[in-house]
């Protein structure tokens, strides 16, 4: 994870700040460490996992956590972290491990779908992102973008080329191609986390666009939290979407 990350990240479960205890690094980037919600009656902790930050309830996470506190059960123990936690009710639970599971494999599986296949390609992506944004260079150079629902992060490529400092936020398991497709750019941090819980704080960004309905589960998520308030019932009912804090023509 990179340090200029961290101050825009917020406790999925009570929209608190994060601190960071970084495990291992490598070339000043965290690639292992805890992520602790600064509230602590709260008590939620977040393992990175490979560089990314897995911001998603502790039911969402998949064996990739048990393998992390497993090798780090002494540090866990030491900050108090291991404890039975609750798993918190969430209605389209069940939905989301769904979208997790089947998104997951398809990115794994295509991770390079867009990237370099002989038609989906780059070149490919970056028409398509262009056509249906209409983001162009100065709309996205040094503004803080969110892509919601990135996949592998097809559509990253062109903001983070753009020069725009980007989150790319995934729920899937995918999570780990869209890392490795996009390790050249420093000014990207991809994280796993939920849209609808989305690890931010509110009106964090300048720029939030979304390819191909992040809800996936359309209507039934209707009435369920937003990204703070950047994001309106509109989110919902589209499928490529751009909000913007300045108009973009
Ligand atoms: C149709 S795919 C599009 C992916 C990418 N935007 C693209 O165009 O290549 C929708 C993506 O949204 C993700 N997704 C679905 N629900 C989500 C949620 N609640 N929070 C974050 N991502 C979500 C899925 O895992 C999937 O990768
Ligand atoms: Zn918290």
């Amino acid at each position: 994870m990179k340090d200029w990350a961290l101050i825009y990240l917020r406790c999925e479960t009570c929209g608190a700040q994060l601190t960071n205890e970084s495990i291992r690094t490598a070339a000043g980037d965290t690639t292992e460490g805890i992520l602790i919600c600064d509230d602590v009656l709260c008590g939620a902790w977040y393992p990175i996992i490979r560089g990314i930050p897995r911001l998603v309830t502790e039911n969402l996470r998949t064996e990739l956590t048990a393998e992390f506190i497993d090798e780090h059960s002494n540090v866990l123990r030491f900050k108090g972290l291991l404890t039975d936690s609750e798993q918190r009710d969430d209605h389209l639970h069940q939905l989301k491990e769904h979208i997790n599971k089947h998104f997951g494999f398809e990115w794994i599986e295509y991770s390079r779908f867009g990237w370099d296949d002989p038609v989906y390609n780059l070149q490919n992506a970056e028409e398509i992102f262009r056509a249906k944004s209409l983001l162009n260079n100065e709309a996205l150079a040094n503004k803080l973008v969110l892509d919601a629902g990135c996949g592998n992060g097809r559509y990253s490529y062109s903001a983070a080329k753009s020069g725009a400092q980007l989150f790319s936020l995934e729920l899937g398991d995918g999570v780990d191609s869209t890392a490795e497709n996009l390790a050249e750019f420093p000014n990207v941090q991809v994280v796993q986390g939920d849209i609808f819980h989305a690890p931010f704080a509110d009106n964090t960004f300048d720029v939030i666009y979304s390819n191909r309905r992040v809800d996936a589960y359309g209507r039934r998520a209707k009435g369920d939290p937003k990204v703070g308030q950047q994001i309106e019932n509109r989110w919902l009912d589209v499928s490529s979407c751009v909000w913007s804090r300045k108009p973009i023509l």
